[in-house]
């Protein structure tokens, strides 16, 4: 029987992740794990239990641990990749002091633990097109820092302590649930709204510009799965490359065009962004996910393209505009 802590719960990821692990389980263990200021609301806290959890507070994940009987950990707090530019301070101290106290706390509880990482952990020396799982690591932002060092650091534990460690590099995530906020993809995000607002879109990076991107119920999946993973057929622990689309600016403009006619775009772009975006891959190499835990993503830009408008119209409770 699982019982998982999920800390970063009210966040992107966590508010959906959690929402599908109390499916998935007894919603009562399943934890959803907040910061002050940052509380759940709604069916996030009407569904199950809630703790204040704080990552760079040891003792207050052990006690969260100690008080529903935990054995899994999902670690969710970061700070994504553009902000953690303007607080690379704080960066460090969530993404790597913050997963040390969980280690630290999964080996004295016996926990497993998943941590994500990210396309942000490659650099611009990695190659570029169809990176390999294993290959340089060399990143240029604060962000790709701390998830490499995540990536050592949780295979350190898994080798030396026996720590169940496991994660998945996650591309951009694209959902109309909770939005991103300070990352580089976000824009993929973003467009959507406009789009289905009827609002000129201004995008922050140049055409040309590919990167990996996924669908969050595909991310979600690869997050339950790999956790659920057989450990014997598991080569890599810490991270595997996931991926499922990839496209640039011009590419998911003009798939919205097919849904949204009148739908525009015009640039104007964001230095910093551009030049993070420039220095991580265009397209992974997902093979090893693949072959070791059977890994396959469901969805593509077109049936994602279809499932945001319809999902965002229905949220802003806007009617689809006519074909022409
Ligand atoms: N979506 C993240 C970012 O843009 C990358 O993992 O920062």
């Amino acid at each position: 029987m699982k019982n998982i802590l999920i800390i970063g719960a009210t966040g992107q990821i966590g508010s959906e992740l959690t929402m599908k692990l109390r499916k998935e389980y007894p919603a009562g263990n399943v934890v959803c794990g907040y910061i002050k200021g940052a509380e759940p609301k709604g069916a996030l806290l009407e569904s199950g239990p809630a703790e204040e959890v704080d990552i760079t507070s040891p003792q207050m994940i052990a006690d969260a641990v100690e008080k529903y009987n935990i054995d899994t950990i999902y670690n969710l707090a970061a700070l994504l990749s553009a902000v953690a530019e303007s607080r690379p301070q704080l960066a460090w101290k969530i993404g790597v002091g913050g997963l040390y106290n969980c280690l630290e706390v999964s080996r004295e509880k016996g926990c497993a633990l998943f941590t994500p990482s990210s396309i942000g952990s490659f650099g611009e020396t990695t190659p570029h097109i169809k990176t390999p799982q294993d290959t340089i690591q060399r990143p240029d932002t604060i962000y790709g820092v701390t998830k490499v060092t995540g990536e050592m650091l949780s295979d350190y534990y898994a080798r030396r302590f026996g720590v169940d460690t496991r994660s998945v590099r996650f591309p951009g995530l694209i959902s109309y649930v909770a939005p991103p906020g300070g990352g580089t993809t976000d824009y993929a995000v973003d467009i959507y709204y406009s789009a289905v607002k009827g609002e000129k879109f201004k995008c922050p990076l140049k055409p040309g510009t590919f990167m990996d991107m996924m669908y969050m119920p595909d991310a979600l999946r690869a997050a339950v799965e790999i956790m659920e993973a057989d450990p014997s057929r598991l080569k890599h622990r810490n991270s595997f490359n996931i991926a499922s689309m990839s496209f640039d600016p011009e590419i998911i403009s003009a798939k919205i065009k097919e849904y949204v006619p009148g739908f525009e775009m015009e640039y104007e772009l964001d230095p910093l962004r551009q030049a993070i975006a420039d220095s991580w891959p265009d397209s992974l190499d997902d093979t090893c996910a693949r072959e070791e835990w059977d890994w396959k993503p469901q969805y593509d830009l077109d049936s994602m393209t279809e499932d945001m408008l319809k999902n965002l119209r229905i949220k802003f409770g806007i009617a689809e505009p006519a074909m022409a």
